[in-house]
């Protein structure tokens, strides 16, 4: 059998430079090897419900720019199906059984939610929902017999305890679920993209981020505003390229070929830093070539964005189709899953004659 990719993400903002370089980048590629049974791409919608209960209008607006961001980038529903978790109710399902499996203080260890927990301060009054949000992410994937997740550093927590759940599931009902396992971005880079403001990742809440969806002025206007190297201030000065940011994102978009068609007097990024290092190469230079490099990536994006917006209904359809697909693949495990732990009373015609028997 071939590996079953899954991945999704939270509605919670438009997805930007980070998410494309740390994800998105990598989900194009994957998806047109084809080097899979399928390949689903969830929108996380009641998992960002478990700290934005109170503001649900936030989700529904940002489910429709999340799937907007992935058709953009060339995510293709021909080959992806892509669906929204809320509609799939066997999720819910599933994760009532899995609570069973997990103990209060298992979810309590688990480092990345300890860290969210100090983030939203939900210390003192922290709502259950949130608590036990890895045990339906883990539902989000093994009901999908998903052996493949694409993600972050900082989703591997939740994969541990998937597995967890899995094992002991496998263990008490008998053989049932894959044990999935995280596959991180391969460059050190892809995995902690910066802001343009230097230091931190880039992040929606820091806004220090460039979006998928921004246009070419906002582009601009954010390269220029870019952290470089706070001593270069004269252009014959000699600066640093490391740490300089306005030089990672370089490393990071720019090709050969950028050379040879906006800035023919450098052969390659390696004079280009040469000189910055040497002195008499000022900021702006650098960063006009950024801008031409990042629209380079960044046009087609957003070209393929202006058709979809152009037309919501056949994006929701998009998702809508997927969705009837997911549930169909979830009814079908759920039933697995029942008859494993002997609830299917229904579907177990020798059940009822069994028992009949105790009263014969
Ligand atoms: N927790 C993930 C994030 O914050 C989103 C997510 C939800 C997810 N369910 C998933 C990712 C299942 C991979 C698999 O980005």
């Amino acid at each position: 059998m071939k590996d079953i990719i899954l991945t999704g993400d939270r509605p919670t903002g438009r997805l930007h430079l980070g998410h494309y370089v740390g994800s998105l980048k990598n989900r194009v590629i994957m998806q047109n090897e084809g080097n899979y049974d399928r390949m689903y791409i969830m929108i996380a919608d009641s998992q960002a419900l478990t700290d934005n209960f109170d503001d649900p209008g936030k989700i529904r607006e940002n489910l429709i720019e999340v799937a907007l961001d992935y058709l953009s980038v060339g995510l293709d529903p021909e080959k992806v199906t892509f669906f929204v978790q809320s509609q799939v109710s066997e999720l819910t399902e599933l994760t009532f059984y899995f609570l069973n499996l997990v103990t209060l203080s298992r979810l309590e260890r688990n480092p990345t939610v300890k860290s969210e927990i100090k983030l939203r301060d939900f210390e003192t009054s922290l709502p259950a929902g949130f608590l036990i949000y890895p045990v339906s992410q883990a539902a989000d994937i093994l009901l999908f017999d998903a052996n493949i997740v694409p993600v972050g550093e900082d989703q591997e927590p939740m994969l541990e305890q998937a597995r967890e759940i899995a094992r002991s599931f496998n263990h008490i009902y008998g053989e049932t679920f894959v044990e999935p396992k995280a596959v991180l971005p391969e460059a050190k880079i892809a995995r902690r993209m910066p802001g343009i403001d230097g230091g931190a990742k880039m992040s929606k809440s820091l806004g220090n981020a460039i979006y998928l969806a921004d246009d070419k002025k906002t582009v601009k206007k954010k390269v220029m505003s870019m952290y470089t190297d706070p001593d270069h201030i004269n252009i014959e000065d000699p600066g640093k390229v490391e740490g300089n940011i306005v030089f990672t994102y370089l490393d990071v978009f720019s090709k050969p070929e950028h050379f040879k068609e906006f800035l023919p007097e450098y052969e390659n990024l390696e004079a280009l830093k040469d000189h910055y290092r040497r002195g008499g190469l000022g900021d702006v230079k650098v960063k006009k070539f950024l801008i031409k490099v990042l629209e380079d990536e960044l046009e087609p994006i957003r070209k393929r964005r202006a058709e979809y917006e152009k037309d919501l209904e056949k994006v929701f359809k998009i998702l809508e189709e997927g969705t009837a697909k997911a549930r169909e693949a979830g009814r079908s495990k759920v039933e697995e899953v029942k008859k494993a732990m002997g609830i299917n009373y229904f579907e177990d015609e020798k059940l009822v004659k069994s028992l009949q028997e105790k009263y014969k």
